[in-house]
């Protein structure tokens, strides 16, 4: 490290005025100065991290306790600086302290679940989490003496009813999967803080670059960091954003858990994220121009996009997050064949899961990711066979534009 570098690094930190979006995604949580002089973060390759000599060993074992950042393991299930550098860039985005890589976003909300909650604890969710995490909650946590109440999303009265002296944990979404429905998470924060439990918000469609729910006052942030931190629709991951009191003992519990993040899929995170804020605007964008197109076409009953201002929750929205996101739902207006001759007559959106990656993803709800449900559970849902979910990518506005067009016109 020479004197010029020492010099920028230092004035770096002493003028710090807040950053944009874009350059925390570029650098955030990166150091300046890193092995080779390589620009990029390495990818550390390895498993094992190894010593000199029984004196290294021994100075590795006496100290660590003591160190403010955990650099240097003995093995690639305890840490690794491809990942350290990823999650350091998390924490940046969201404003947090610490934040913890895992292998998906399942693997983040489970594990930490799994940590906060004892036998005979409970725990609130809403009605409109995520379906596998939903089937946890009610299937899974009961084996162990955990209980948990699903409260309708956005009814903070009942929220704040189903609070119990044993409740640790309230569990959201914001904005939620199908129907970008929002909550008011300041609100949500100040029941908690009242009744000392645990606020923990999945931010997946929302993402740092629309809104940081750290700063209303939420406890713990996850992702499904597969979708648009990564961006790409190439890998896999989770992560939980927090102080590092609650980060800390998550980090302690992945060595037994063992839910890792290989270097290689932490490297494309890692490359994936620089672009975030940028690749956000852009889904932003694709996303309000389709919500209003589809709200025009006589083919489609019904669009479900916070931009909208006949979406529900359209002004807390607007008060709230910097975007309203990538996720547009609609009925057609029709039955589900219409929906199936729609969707086969599209030429830029593939039928797929997933959803926050470049590539444009579209589903037919009722039979991707609701299929195992009986049609009366999907309808109680909000689930009918006409509901499409579009998973708007980058590409350009008028070409996605221009093939809804053509495709909902093929609807007889
Ligand atoms: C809102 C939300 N949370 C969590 C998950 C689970 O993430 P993963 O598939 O990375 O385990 C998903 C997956 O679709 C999701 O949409």
């Amino acid at each position: 490290m020479n004197a010029n570098n020492l010099l920028s690094v230092n004035d770096a930190s002493r003028n710090k005025r807040a950053r944009g979006p874009s350059t925390r995604a570029v650098h955030g949580g990166e150091k300046q100065h890193r092995a080779h002089y390589s620009l990029t973060v390495p990818i550390v390759q390895t498993s094992v991290y190894t010593f000199d000599g029984t004196d290294a060993l021994l100075t590795y074992v006496e100290e660590r306790p003591f160190w403010d950042e955990p650099e240097r393991e003995q093995y690639g299930r305890h840490g690794n600086p491809t990942v350290y550098a990823v999650e350091a860039k998390l924490a940046e985005l969201e404003g947090g302290e610490d934040a913890i890589l895992l292998s998906s976003g399942m693997a983040a909300i489970t594990s930490t679940l799994l940590l906060l909650l004892s036998q005979g604890d409970h725990m609130i969710l809403s009605d409109e989490s995520y379906h596998t995490t939903l089937d946890f909650c009610e299937n899974f946590l009961p084996r162990f003496g955990i209980e948990r109440t699903v409260v309708p999303h956005g009814d903070y009265a009942a929220l704040e009813a189903a609070i119990q002296p044993n409740t640790k944990i309230i569990f959201s979404e914001s904005p939620t999967n199908p129907f970008n429905h929002c909550l008011d998470l300041e609100r949500v924060a100040e029941i908690a803080r009242h009744h000392g439990v645990i606020t923990m918000i999945d931010s997946t469609f929302a993402t740092p670059a629309n809104l940081r729910p750290l700063e209303y006052g939420i406890d713990l942030v996850v992702h499904s960091v597969t979708k648009y931190l990564a961006g790409h629709n190439d890998v896999i991951a989770g992560a939980v954003i927090g102080s590092y009191d609650l980060i800390t003992p998550l980090r302690q519990a992945k060595s037994m858990l063992g839910n890792v993040v290989d270097p290689q899929a932490a490297y494309l995170i890692l490359r994936g994220m620089k672009s975030l804020a940028l690749r956000v605007q852009r889904h932003n964008a694709n996303a309000q121009a389709i919500a209003e197109f589809l709200e025009g076409h006589p083919r489609v009953r019904k669009v479900w996009y916070p931009g909208l201002p006949s979406h529900r929750d359209h002004e807390l929205a607007g008060r709230t997050m910097s975007g309203f996101g990538g996720v547009v739902s609609f009925e057609i207006d029709g039955d589900a064949e219409d929906a199936y001759r729609f969707l086969d007559a599209l030429e830029i959106p593939t039928i797929g899961p997933s959803l926050g990656g470049v590539e444009s993803l579209i589903s037919p709800l009722a039979v991707m990711g609701y299929a195992l449900l009986e049609p009366e559970e999907r309808l109680a849902l909000g689930i009918r066979d006409e509901l499409i979910r579009f998973c708007i990518g980058i590409e350009d506005t008028g070409d996605l534009i221009a093939d809804l067009a053509q495709a909902l016109d093929k609807i007889a």
